[in-house]
């Protein structure tokens, strides 16, 4: 972590919550926001498009942030059951996270299609949160770099900058299964994935842009994880629908 790029907690809830959550668990991150005043980091909420609206009544005046899990590459048009960048927008979300692996498996995304979906979301006046990971095979074959590296350059907005990209690094095999990289193999990804990104965006703003660590980062290693120079946040599955267990990884910020 550095100095000069605050940290970003962000809580992705995936497919899990009703209403009755959007008032239980982040009315708990509202209050434990509120109580600690100042905080070192930014947190960020994603739950699931049906409960955006619930959860933003229930985070009003507490310095949390909101963000969706997924937009279309368009903003409006025939297209059943999609949502639109600027339909989170219009529901007070600062941020959409694109790309993420269970999209590009689920939903056979490609880079193309994450980095169209990307712009949308700048479009739409979001940060758009672009996700990358190596699969287990991958790994095996020892092609992280080259596989994270590729997706860096398919996925990323043409118009990105500083302020409207943040990167997560999400090996797939660490997502969900209490299996974590070491962490000389998060800090040697993300110094590749900012030079990667210094070579598209320029070295100043690639500089400043967060890039967030994700898969099975929980209250007990998230210490040593953020404590990365290259490591600017982090993007928390299961642990972030225990609100104890999020908010103890946040405050493993420095
Ligand atoms: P877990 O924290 O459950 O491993 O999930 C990580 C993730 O996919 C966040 O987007």
């Amino acid at each position: 972590m550095s100095n000069t790029r605050r940290p970003l907690i962000v809580g992705n809830w995936k497919m899990n919550g009703l209403r009755a959550e959007a008032a239980s668990l982040a009315g708990a991150l509202a209050e434990k926001m509120k109580e600690q005043g100042a905080t070192t980091f930014d947190m960020l909420l994603c739950p699931p498009a049906t409960i955006i609206d619930a959860v933003g009544k229930a985070i009003a005046e507490s310095g949390l942030s909101l963000g969706g899990q997924d937009c279309h590459a368009n903003q409006t048009g025939a297209h059943t059951g999609d949502i639109s960048a600027s339909m989170l927008a219009d529901l007070n979300c600062g941020y959409g996270i694109v790309g993420h692996s269970e999209r590009r498996t689920d939903h056979d995304e490609s880079d193309a299609v994450v980095k169209a979906k990307a712009e949308a979301a700048l479009a739409a006046g979001l940060v758009a949160i672009v996700c990358v990971g190596e699969t287990e095979e991958q790994r095996d074959a020892g092609n992280t770099m080259g596989v994270v590296a590729g997706q860096i350059a398919g996925s990323l907005p043409e118009s990105a900058s500083a302020s409207n990209l943040v990167v997560a690094y999400e090996p797939v095999w660490a997502i969900g299964t209490g299996r974590t990289p070491v962490s000389a193999e998060v800090q040697e990804v993300h110094a590749m994935i900012r030079q990667k990104i210094s070579e598209l965006i320029g070295e100043s703003d690639a500089a400043q842009v967060r890039l967030l660590y994700g898969g099975s980062v929980k209250p007990r290693n998230a210490n040593e994880l953020m404590s990365l120079a290259d490591v600017d946040g982090a993007l928390v599955g299961g642990a972030c629908l225990n609100p104890d267990d999020f908010w103890a990884i946040a405050q493993s910020c420095p």
